[in-house]
C-alpha cells in the first residue's frame, strides 16, 4: 500500500502564512510523489487551501483534511462543524480523537468513535488517533490503552472499520522532540495491526500512521518499519522544506 504523509497544522496559520507554505510545498513537490500526501488545516482555512490547490497544479497530489468534526449531523450545536459541511468543502480526511482534543476538550473513547462514524457516513476518511501518556507507558499500560481506544472505534463502526486510517501518537512524543524509537513504535503498530486483523478481513488496506516529533532526520527509519504506513506530522508540517524532506524519506 502507498504510505500517507499527513500534516496536522493544529491551530497555526494565517491567510498569508498558508499561502506561503503551500506555494513553497508546490514548488518543491515537482515530480509525482511516491506517497499520498495530506494537509489537515484549521476548518476556517479549508476554502483557501482548496483555492490554492487550483492555482498550483503540483498541489493536485495533496489531499485536504480537517482536524475535528462534530458527532452530530446538524442543528443547535454552536461552534461545531458537521461532516456534511466538511464534505462540502472538499475534505478527504478528518483527524478524530487527537490527544489534544482528548486532553483539553475531554473527548471520550465513545465520542471519538461517534465522530469517526459521522465522518464515514459522509464519505470522509477519519484519521483516528490513539496513544498513551507518559504515566501510562511507565506503568506498562501502553498496549491496554491503545487497544481500548481503538476497540471503541471498531465497536461503533463494524465492517466500515476497514475505511479508517489509524494514527499511533504517543502523547509523550507530541511536540516534545522525543520520538518513539522505530522499535518502540513498530511494537505498538504490530499490536494495532493484530487488533484490526481480528476485526476485519480487510485489515490489509488500513493504514497505521506514526505521529510524535517525526521530522526530516528520523522519518526514514520510522517509515522503514513494516507496520508504519506513514506519518502524522505536527511541527515539521509547518516548515515546507522539512515536510518535503519527510515526503522524500518515504521508501519507494
Ligand atoms: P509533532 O510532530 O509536533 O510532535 O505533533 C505530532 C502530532 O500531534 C500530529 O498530530
Amino acid at each position: 500500500m502507498k504510505k500517507l504523509i499527513a500534516g496536522n497544522w493544529k491551530m497555526n496559520g494565517s491567510l498569508a502564512a498558508n499561502e506561503a507554505l503551500l506555494t513553497a510545498l508546490a514548488a518543491g513537490l515537482g515530480k509525482i510523489p511516491s506517497c499520498e500526501i495530506a494537509v489537515c488545516v484549521p476548518a476556517c482555512y479549508l476554502p483557501q487551501v482548496q483555492a490554492l490547490k487550483l492555482t498550483h497544479s503540483a498541489l493536485g497530489a495533496v489531499e485536504v483534511g480537517a482536524q475535528d468534526i462534530s458527532a452530530h449531523a446538524s442543528g443547535a450545536y454552536t461552534g461545531e462543524v458537521s461532516a456534511d459541511m466538511l464534505k462540502d468543502l472538499g475534505c478527504r480526511y478528518v483527524i478524530v480523537g487527537h490527544s489534544e482534543r482528548r486532553q483539553y476538550h475531554a473527548e471520550t473513547d465513545a465520542l471519538v468513535a461517534d465522530k469517526a462514524k459521522s465522518a464515514l457516513a459522509a464519505g470522509i476518511t477519519p484519521i483516528v488517533c490513539v496513544g498513551e501518556t507518559l504515566d501510562e507507558r511507565e506503568a506498562g499500560r501502553t498496549e491496554e490503552v491503545v487497544k481500548r481506544q481503538l476497540a471503541a472505534v471498531i465497536h461503533a463502526n463494524g465492517h466500515c472499520i476497514s475505511e479508517v486510517v489509524v494514527a499511533y501518537e504517543p502523547v509523550w512524543a507530541i511536540g516534545t522532540g522525543k520520538t518513539a524509537s522505530p522499535e518502540e513504535a513498530q511494537a505498538v503498530h504490530a499490536v494495532l495491526r493484530a487488533q484490526l486483523k481480528a476485526a476485519t478481513d480487510q485489515s490489509a488496506r488500513i493504514k497505521i500512521l506514526y505521529g510524535g516529533s517525526m521530522n526530516a532526520a528520523n522519518a526514514a527509519t520510522l517509515l522503514a518499519q513494516p507496520d508504519i504506513d506513514g506519518g502524522l506530522i505536527g511541527g515539521a508540517a509547518l516548515k515546507p522544506q522539512d515536510f518535503l524532506k519527510i515526503i522524500a524519506a518515504v521508501p519507494v
